[in-house]
């Protein structure tokens, strides 16, 4: 579906998501024609530019990061459309300015009075933000007088949405002030990814998997997002912050809820909330949480054949700081289809190699009618859902080694994207872009569902703050001990992908 006549403004249009997922992607449904032909882009910040010098500004991001060939006819036609309005957000001129800016573009390129407000700024500049968009009534449609369609307005947040359950509860309400629920779009890009979005038509449109998915065949479940980048240049963001509120209170709790939830009654983003929030409602920590959580700190080490720093040693880094850069946690969903199931949920940077993945581990078979020798190398059954790099399920079962004797060893049988369909994988900035401007719900999280993830996550944060530093690990390494050990309590142990 092609979104309709709109408008699009972007706070904290010169930072770096900006540069690198929004104007590209914007670019990019232009050129895959589902942009209208009158859309409008609005940056507003404090650099002094006029429409042009923005609209160079925006090329330039297109050129660096679009992900679709440039054609010069989709750029003009959406050069026509770039408006810049500058200010700081206590500037109330700045915002009557936006304000007739939008008027304007309602006129000249018939964007019908449904303006987007993208708010890719820090979240302490919220309020002042919130307080102008109410106050100069932007967010807040006229009415149109009677027959005439009801123009929409909707704002987009990035995390982090709070820092804690509260803090997110105040955050929240603070927004809702300004905005209905139903017109808040919370990003959480992971759920713009093909194949987090596949793991519904795995397991809904299938019915070989269903009946296997719960406690009577599965032994556990490893939810991991490893990356080998360093965080160099963002001690700003993340110093404080932390790997599990930076990922696994968003990303992997997501993950997990889509890999848990019963099937939903129809794919309306109501009934997919209720099923996602039915597993956050059901997911319990498992104590004691020093035996059940791990968290841990990059030291110095090799990244392939670099030599990289320590997190204590990068530039803007606290040297006394206790952030942790890797966090694993372990967590119960008690429901009928999963008590018992441990659901281990693992992130970390400057790790082995950058992957993310779902593997959903099967128990053994209860009986295997073989001589023991001939088994040793046969492990446990794998669903291994890979999100990213090398898209695509493995799954992983035993099978006899050709030859005299009856050996079972562990084989592969791999679905990848790249050779099962011609079609490209739109970027997730471009997936939930669109669904915001057609105003379809269903990849944001609402609400509720921030703030049962900060119910989930709150009482490990309180835990390790009470616990001192993290246990350092080298970089290009796999992560703690205490996260080794912390399966090993049970005798599983983590993949290495
Ligand atoms: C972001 C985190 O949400 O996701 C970053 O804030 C992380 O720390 C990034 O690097 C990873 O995203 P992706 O899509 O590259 O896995």
């Amino acid at each position: 579906r092609i979104a309709g006549p709109c408008s699009m403004v972007i706070f904290g249009v010169t930072g770096d998501l900006s540069r690198k997922k929004l104007m590209p992607a914007i670019y990019d449904l232009a050129n895959r024609g589902l942009l209208p032909p009158g859309f409008a882009l609005v940056g507003f910040a404090r650099r002094d530019y006029k429409d042009e010098d923005f609209a160079e500004v925006v090329l330039d991001a297109v050129k660096a990061h679009s992900r679709t060939p440039f054609r010069q006819e989709v750029w003009d036609q959406l050069a026509e459309g770039v408006r810049f309005v500058q200010g700081t957000f206590e500037d109330d001129a700045a915002f009557s300015q936006l304000a007739t800016t939008l008027a304007q573009l309602d006129q000249e390129r018939g964007t019908g009075g449904n303006h987007a407000f993208y708010l890719s700024i820090p979240p302490n500049a919220f309020p002042q933000v919130l307080k102008q968009l109410s106050r100069t009534g932007l967010a807040k449609p006229a009415d149109p007088g009677p027959g005439r369609p009801k123009p929409w307005r909707r704002v987009v947040i990035e995390k982090p949405f709070g820092h804690d359950l509260e803090s997110a509860k105040e955050l929240n309400a603070l927004v809702n002030e300004v905005f209905p629920e139903e017109t808040v779009f919370r990003i959480d890009h992971y759920l713009g990814k093909e194949t987090v979005q596949n793991m519904l038509a795995l397991r809904f449109a299938n019915e070989m998997f269903e009946p296997i998915w719960n406690s009577g065949y599965v032994d556990h479940v490893q939810i991991t997002m490893a990356e080998d980048i360093g965080l160099g240049g963002r001690a700003g963001y993340y110093d404080g912050i932390g790997a599990a509120r930076d990922v696994i209170q968003n990303h992997l709790l997501q993950l997990m809820a889509l890999t848990a939830m019963e099937d939903p009654i129809s794919f309306h983003p109501r009934q997919l909330q209720i099923e996602k929030i039915k597993v956050l409602q059901a997911a319990k920590l498992v104590e004691p949480l020093d035996e059940t959580t791990a968290r841990g700190q990059y030291a110095e080490g090799w990244q392939g054949s670099e030599h990289v720093v320590g997190l204590l040693d990068e530039e803007g880094f606290d040297p006394q700081s206790r952030t942790e850069t890797y966090a694993a946690i372990t967590l119960n969903v008690e429901t009928r289809r999963w008590a018992g199931v441990p659901f281990y949920l693992r992130t970390g940077k400057r790790l082995g190699r950058r992957v993310t993945e779902i593997a959903v581990v099967f128990k053994r078979a209860p009986h295997l009618p073989f001589d023991q020798t001939m088994t040793e190398e046969l492990g446990q059954n794998a669903l291994v859902v890979r999100v990213q790099p090398d898209e695509g399920i493995t799954l992983r079962f035993g099978s006899k080694v050709p030859g005299s004797s009856m050996e079972v060893r562990d084989v592969n049988m791999d679905f990848s994207y790249g050779e099962a369909f011609t079609e490209s994988s739109p970027e997730a900035y471009e997936r939930l872009i669109l669904d915001m401007l057609l105003g379809v719900p269903s990849l944001f999280p609402v609400n509720e569902e921030v703030e049962l993830s900060w119910r989930i996550l709150d009482p490990v944060l309180e835990h390790w703050a009470a616990e001192g530093k993290p246990e350092p690990y080298e970089s290009g390494t796999w992560g703690p001990s205490s996260a080794d050990e912390m399966l090993a309590r049970s005798g599983r142990e983590w993949r290495r992908p």
